[in-house]
């Protein structure tokens, strides 16, 4: 299975796809990382795909007059490298349309916080302001909504007391590369169907 991964950030979640797979090798772990895209310059997430010796490509929004053709941009550079599986691995854009009209069903998004609890762009910060006891992670397929689609897997994570949103941030990534790598390997060594709301890998 050809793997395409989206980045914004540090890419500490490519990093255990990359290791996992470099680890198993790509036919025991089932997928290969073809290419990874991102949405801004000089971060560490386009650094270990290049250290990787992967191609990158970048794709800001900034660039094009609209939303809309930034869509259609992403979605092109993405299809070049006919993925069969793509991961949004801490991309911190909604897809758009296009994309998901090309790819939908193929999209894998990490989420830090247990959906439908805590959507959108500061999962952890809420969890916490909210006094949430438990949080976690979530793996789930990517709808048009925002972290609204199938879930896949989902991990707990206690919050403690003391817990402030990078230590809870940071406890909840460790969780959530596990999952990642495990649900991304069992995606493309099974195959899936998602019959509604259930994802059902075969
Ligand atoms: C992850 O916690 C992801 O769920 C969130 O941002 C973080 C990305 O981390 N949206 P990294 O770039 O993979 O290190």
């Amino acid at each position: 299975v050809r793997l395409v991964v989206l980045v914004s950030g540090s890419g500490t979640n490519l990093q255990a796809l990359l290791d996992a797979i470099a680890e198993a090798g790509p036919a025991a772990y089932g997928a290969e990382i073809v290419a990874v895209g991102a949405d801004r310059e000089a971060i560490a997430g386009l650094e270990r795909a290049e250290r990787a010796g992967l191609p990158t490509f970048v794709c800001k929004v900034r660039d094009h007059a609209s939303r809309a053709e930034w869509d259609a941009t992403l979605t092109a550079a993405t299809a070049a490298y006919a993925p069969d599986l793509i991961v949004s691995a801490g991309f911190m854009k909604i897809l758009g349309p296009e994309f998901l009209a090309r790819f939908g069903g193929r999209v894998v998004n990490t989420h830090p916080a247990l959906l439908p609890s805590f959507p959108g762009a500061h999962g952890v910060r809420d969890a916490l302001a909210y006094g949430a006891k438990v949080t976690g992670c979530t793996v789930h397929f990517v709808d048009e909504g925002v972290d609204t689609g199938p879930i896949i897997a989902q991990g707990v994570v206690e919050v403690r007391n003391e817990d402030d949103e990078a230590a809870l941030h940071e406890r909840i990534k460790e969780v959530e590369r596990t999952l990642l790598v495990e649900v991304v390997g069992r995606l493309a060594r099974h195959g899936y169907r998602i019959e509604g709301r259930k994802v059902c890998i075969s």
